[in-house]
């Protein structure tokens, strides 16, 4: 009697141990940032010094084209908006998106497609998306990020190839948000 109780309550303690490792390794990336970046081994982009240095500062964010010609957009989520707020692309031509988080886990979707993107603090998210044709797509927010969850979005705006070959730099990030 007293053998099967105590096997039990053994049984009881290893079930919560592996309900514990498995709820954690789904969501060690909810922990606070330091630790984090502890388990990171800070290889990815240093979250609180997106906009200082390395591929995130101001200037590099939007799109841009590499030495062949592919188009690279890079974005930065935080607590609560997208950075830049709205980016211009080319419509007919693959489009890669590079996206880190400053702070917690976003989940981003150009409403309207099937694209989305999940952002991570400390690594960065790498997807190739073309859009055919031209419009404006509202960037909402998915992941529980916070109080201002809700009203974090950003907007994607595609634009005939020869429009978009016409606009500056600057001007690929600065669109009017509607
Ligand atoms: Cu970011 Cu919700």
């Amino acid at each position: 009697m007293n053998r099967s109780r105590a096997t039990k309550k053994i049984g009881f303690v290893v079930v919560m141990i592996l309900f514990g490792v498995a709820l954690f390794s789904t969501r060690y990336y909810l922990v606070d940032l330091p630790v984090y970046h502890f388990f990171g081994g800070g290889e990815g982009p240093d979250p609180p010094a997106l906009h200082l240095r390395g591929e995130f500062v101001e200037s590099n964010l939007g799109a841009a084209e590499g030495p062949s010609g592919a188009l690279t957009v890079r974005m930065i989520a935080q607590q609560f908006v997208f950075v830049p707020q709205c980016v211009e692309v080319p419509a007919g031509v693959p489009v890669t998106f590079r996206m880190t988080s400053a702070d917690v886990v976003h989940m981003l979707s150009f409403l309207g497609t099937d694209y989305g993107l999940k952002v991570v603090p400390g690594a960065v998210t790498e997807a190739t998306f073309t859009f055919s044709k031209p419009g404006t797509f509202k960037i909402p927010c998915h992941e529980f990020c916070g109080a201002g969850h809700y009203a974090m979005r950003g907007q994607l705006n595609v634009v005939p190839q020869d429009q978009f070959a016409g606009m500056l730099p600057g001007e690929r990030r600065a669109c009017e948000l509607r």
